[in-house]
């Protein structure tokens, strides 16, 4: 039993890796990084409930349900234990599944995400981004969001590669995220218990999660090591993928131990 999620599944090994997107993506945003994954590795990318070809689910619009459906969905897979890679809102959900679902984590990778709740001011913030892509759709959300996702330097390409990837996706999926994220738990209490490997990765130029937040997130888990990747913002897959694959095979050479 367990959930289907529509998902990539590819390569072999003792270690899984799991790619976990970020808002209002899909897998399809990991496509550079799983093969520089290298071999010896089985990588699973899904796509997150009412996302990409999992938008037809039923929405729950909670972050630790996400984390509750990728257990599950690793039950369907008969996958045990996962290296977690979750970036931003990816990043909430592997720290729910850290928090509600540990024994299936052998190791984190956290991008450019936070473990605090959103305050006063971001939980407004989202209240207007739903009336946004109520009102004008999620490409007009999206439009608002790129200056702070990427660099000046990001080539027009690839941020329009993803410009196209938010464009395909619904808007009851969007909104049921936007509700997820302001809701959130605050994991911070959680993150000295976390006991596996962990990285917190962080874009130099990060303006929605800023180095201060890797820094709390980095000293409050006790196998943390905080790497900054320079030349990125908010995206650092998409905007220095090697630097990224360097990370996460620091990462996977110590939980291969
Ligand atoms: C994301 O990139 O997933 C979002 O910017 C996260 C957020 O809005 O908190």
């Amino acid at each position: 039993m367990g959930l289907e999620l529509s998902h990539v599944d590819v390569g072999k090994g003792s270690q899984t890796i799991l790619f976990i997107h970020a808002f209002p993506l899909d897998r399809r945003m990991w496509r550079q990084n799983y093969p520089a994954s290298g071999g010896g590795f089985r990588v699973i990318v899904p796509d997150l409930r009412g996302f990409g070809a999992s938008a037809k689910l039923p929405l729950h619009d909670s972050i630790d349900r996400h984390a509750d459906d990728l257990a599950s969905f690793l039950d369907a897979l008969k996958i045990t234990k996962v290296v977690a890679v979750g970036i931003s809102m990816g990043g909430y959900i592997a720290l729910a599944l850290a928090r509600l679902h540990a024994s299936r984590l052998s190791g984190l990778l956290l991008a450019d995400t936070k473990g605090t709740s959103d305050g006063e001011a971001q939980r407004q913030a989202r209240q207007a981004s739903i009336e946004t892509v109520e009102r004008d759709g999620v490409s007009a959300l999206f439009e608002k969001m790129i200056p702070n996702l990427f660099t000046d330097g990001t080539p027009p390409s690839i941020v329009d590669t993803f410009r196209q990837i938010a464009a395909t996706q619904s808007s009851a999926g969007v909104t049921s995220a936007l509700r997820a994220m302001r809701d959130r738990a605050d994991s911070t209490p959680h993150l000295a218990h976390i006991k596996v490997p962990t990285r917190v990765v962080v874009g130099r130029d990060d303006k929605i999660t800023p180095l201060a937040d890797a820094d709390a997130l980095a000293s409050s888990i006790p196998c943390a090591k905080r790497i900054i990747i320079e030349r990125a913002g908010h995206s650092t897959c998409i905007e220095q993928p090697e630097a990224f694959a360097a990370a996460l095979g620091d990462l996977l050479a110590e939980t291969n131990q």
